[in-house]
């Protein structure tokens, strides 16, 4: 960058999941150090980044639709710099820029920090791909802060060594690989000072966290992070049903910093599906788990994601989908037609099924999730909830948002300057995707 040009624009737009969110703030982080400041206005930039998905079909569809839509702006600002970071620029590396003549330069899931020299290149005229996986390098070190909210995501672990027969993840991800505890903790704490309530740590399947140097678990390193005290609430995602430990279990029922909310995919609900796909538990032992859960911490909100029509499942197998559903009864799933994906085995299966076929499915098993929800939501009129403050809702006027322990958005009336506290909502409405209640105790004179 030139002496000329102080702060340059920079826009990035995010595909799928908290791990890509999570990038993106430490992109804006590292490109802040060269000058770079976040813009909303993607028509102001001079530097745009998509960091991308391709975990399904749809995902990667809208990554080459967006980026088709740049051409015409790329036309209009030669000196604009475009770049495709994320799980599609892995997948197909400098097949994007062989195919999209104004995309500058494309960087791979594991190499975050070698974004400004790839920059550096585009600028002077040189398109490049970097998109190795096993780089040395890959494990980032701690968080250069970009923008600190209330809530904030950080990654313990990358990649995932569980290779289900669907799934994308472990070839654009790579194998696994826990960062050292001692990072995350660094991280966790810089958060707070800088004003985080509250920590989602990430993983693909956090529950096989080891602290590379001494092997702490997961259970240890939320034991950890709970011991920072300006840190009120702590999440994590995604666990694997199969590597659910008793340990986890122990800690969401001791630690009081630790939420009660689990986010725990079950995929399907028949043991033939779950076998095809390589899940490693049965129902059974899944609804087993379960069980063992709700019993240590019967507070407990599961949530799931679901995938209808994999390769030869069969109206029975369905069914199965549909019963585990409410045999869980889970507060929230995310629920998904199965799409071929590049490089994985479900994808050389026969027996595929029509789209029309998926699309009935999803919408039974849409139905029955929204019929599950709104019941148990319901269940909690009455019931005092712990909320932290999020500002106001988006929705409704002179209502403030947040969200209760198990992670349910609660909307009440209250003050603005309520936002980043701890109030009690006493439950006066059960929705779908949401409850609506009053501050408790109620002012007096109310
Ligand atoms: N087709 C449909 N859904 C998929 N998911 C992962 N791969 C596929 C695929 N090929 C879903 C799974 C996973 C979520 C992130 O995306 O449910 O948990
Ligand atoms: Fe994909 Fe399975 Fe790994 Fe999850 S556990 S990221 S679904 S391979």
């Amino acid at each position: 960058m030139s002496k000329a040009d102080p702060c340059k624009n920079l826009h990035i737009t995010t595909f799928g999941c908290q791990m890509n969110v999570y990038d993106s703030e430490r992109l804006a982080g590292l490109l802040s150090a060269q000058g770079y400041r976040r813009v909303e206005d993607i028509n102001s930039a001079d530097l745009i980044i998509l960091n991308t998905c391709s975990v399904r079909q749809r995902a990667e569809h809208k990554v080459y639709s967006f980026l088709g839509g740049l051409k015409e702006l790329k036309k209009d600002k030669p000196r604009l710099l475009i770049g495709v970071g994320g799980c599609v620029a892995q997948q197909e590396g400098k097949r994007l820029l062989e195919d999209i003549p104004h995309l500058d330069f494309v960087f791979g899931t594991r190499v975050l920090e070698r974004v400004p020299e790839l920059l550096a290149d585009a600028a002077a005229g040189r398109r490049r791909a970097l998109t190795p996986l096993e780089e040395v390098q890959s494990v980032p070190g701690p968080l250069l802060l970009a923008r600190p909210g209330l809530k904030s995501l950080v990654t313990v672990m990358h990649g995932c060594n569980n290779f289900c027969a669907y799934c994308v993840v472990p070839y654009v991800r790579g194998r696994e690989r826990s960062r050292p505890a001692e990072d995350v903790l660094q991280e966790v704490a810089a958060l707070a000072e800088a004003g985080a309530k509250e920590v989602t740590l990430l993983g693909q399947n956090v529950n096989s966290y080891r602290d590379p140097a001494t092997g702490l678990d997961f259970p240890g390193l939320l034991a950890r992070v709970a011991e920072l005290e300006s840190v009120l609430r702590i999440r994590f995602t995604t666990s694997h049903p199969k590597d659910l430990s008793p340990g986890l279990m122990e800690a969401m029922a001791g630690i009081p910093h630790v939420m009660e909310e689990l986010h725990l995919p079950v995929q399907a609900g028949s043991d033939r599906v779950l076998k095809a796909m390589n899940r490693g538990y049965t129902r059974a032992q899944y609804l087993g788990k379960v069980a063992e859960l709700k019993k240590r911490v019967p507070s407990v909100a599961l949530g799931s994601d679901m995938i209808v029509g994999f390769p030869g499942e069969t109206e029975e197998d369905f069914q199965q989908s549909l019963s585990i559903l409410r045999a869980v009864g889970y507060d929230y799933l995310y629920s998904f037609k199965y799409s071929d994906r590049p490089f994985t085995k479900a994808s050389r299966l026969a027996d595929k099924l029509p789209d029309t076929v998926k699309a009935e499915r999803l919408g039974r098993l849409q139905a029955l999730q929204r019929e599950i929800s709104l019941a148990l939501h319901k269940e909690l009129v009455g019931q005092v909830e712990e909320v932290l403050v999020e500002g106001p809702a988006k929705k409704g006027e002179g209502l403030m948002t947040g969200r209760s322990r198990a992670g349910r958005a609660v909307n009440f009336p209250g003050p603005l300057d309520l936002t980043g506290r701890l109030v009690k909502v006493i439950i006066k409405e059960g929705h779908v995707n949401s409850l609506k209640g009053r501050l408790w105790p109620p002012d007096e004179g109310e």
